[in-house]
């Protein structure tokens, strides 16, 4: 079956999907975009992530390109038209076409792009958990907003790839985990304390770990939001991450030094299992 991409209110084949050389994102990053996860054909916690689309436009001051519910409906279209039942929904929004100048331009209309494609359905088995690496975070200063500059992140996956590793954690200044490439970290204290960094300007508000978050507070575990070193996370009961594509991801590695006893920790897979639970439990087929 051949895909299908959506561009600016055109349904076009996957193979022939454009956008201008002079579109802001292609040339400065101009643009925002999300990840929503499809599993048994629900678009899980498709409003947070609309929510924080929302707040990543107003942060660039680029507007909607269309109404939040037609939105929804080109997201459901597009994964219609590609026979997604599990899988993802990729959108993107930039500031649009205009001739190149680094200020804003005055008559751009933002360019919409979606995408869907297939995976895995997703399985509560963790399987037998990943390796990380840590990396220098040479990102930029506002990675709380979601942009398409990603370079920081690509060289760290890459890096993270060439070594045998699955995600590479990226470590501030001051030697302390920032977030992965595409996911946040979290390590389980001895204590059994659940430990992520706090939202700021130097990690994304992952949704996934925001509903992780309410997860855990169900299964009455405690979440302590501060930052945790390198050394803190080897020595660590446990280590995990979260993306809307990774889901609750037990690590076993960290820079080759074991965590734990090599084996996905009780609480990454409960969080994982209970995760996947709920989150299709609170996502009705719309
Ligand atoms: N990445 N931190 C970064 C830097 C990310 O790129 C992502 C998501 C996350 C996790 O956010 P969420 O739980 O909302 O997916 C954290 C997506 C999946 C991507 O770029 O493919």
């Amino acid at each position: 079956m051949s895909r299908v991409a959506y561009v600016n209110g055109r349904y076009v084949p996957h193979r022939a999907a454009r956008v201008h050389v002079e579109d802001r994102g292609y040339q400065f990053a101009d643009a925002v975009y999300e990840v929503i996860a499809v599993a048994d054909g629900r678009f899980l916690d498709e409003d947070p992530h609309l929510d924080r689309l929302d707040r990543s436009l107003k942060e660039l001051r680029i507007g909607w390109p269309i109404a939040r519910a037609a939105l929804k409906q080109v997201l459901r279209e597009t994964v219609r038209r590609n026979r997604v039942r599990n899988g993802l929904v990729y959108f993107q929004v930039s500031r649009g076409v205009a001739r190149r100048d680094y200020g804003f331009p005055k008559d751009a209309r933002p360019s919409l792009v979606v995408t869907a494609r297939s995976a895995a359905p997703p399985s509560p088995d963790p399987g037998p958990g990943v390796a990380v690496i840590t990396v220098p975070d040479i990102r930029w200063k506002r990675v709380d907003i979601k942009t398409t500059g990603l370079l920081g992140g690509a060289l760290g996956k890459q890096k993270a790839r060439e070594q045998g590793a699955y995600e590479a954690w990226q470590v501030d200044d001051d030697g302390r985990v920032t977030e992965g490439t595409s996911s946040n970290a979290w390590i389980v204290t001895a204590k059994d304390e659940l430990v992520t960094r706090p939202i700021g300007h130097e990690i994304l508000a992952g949704i996934t770990r925001q509903t992780v978050k309410k997860v855990a507070a169900d299964l009455q575990l405690a979440v302590v939001e501060r930052p945790f070193t390198v050394a803190e996370a080897q020595a660590a009961r446990e280590a995990f991450m979260t993306s809307a594509t990774s889901y609750v991801t037990p690590i076993v590695s960290i820079d080759g030094k074991t965590v734990g006893d090599g084996k996905p920790g009780d609480i990454a897979r409960r969080l994982r299992a209970e995760y996947l639970r709920a989150v299709a439990a609170a996502t009705p087929f719309v």
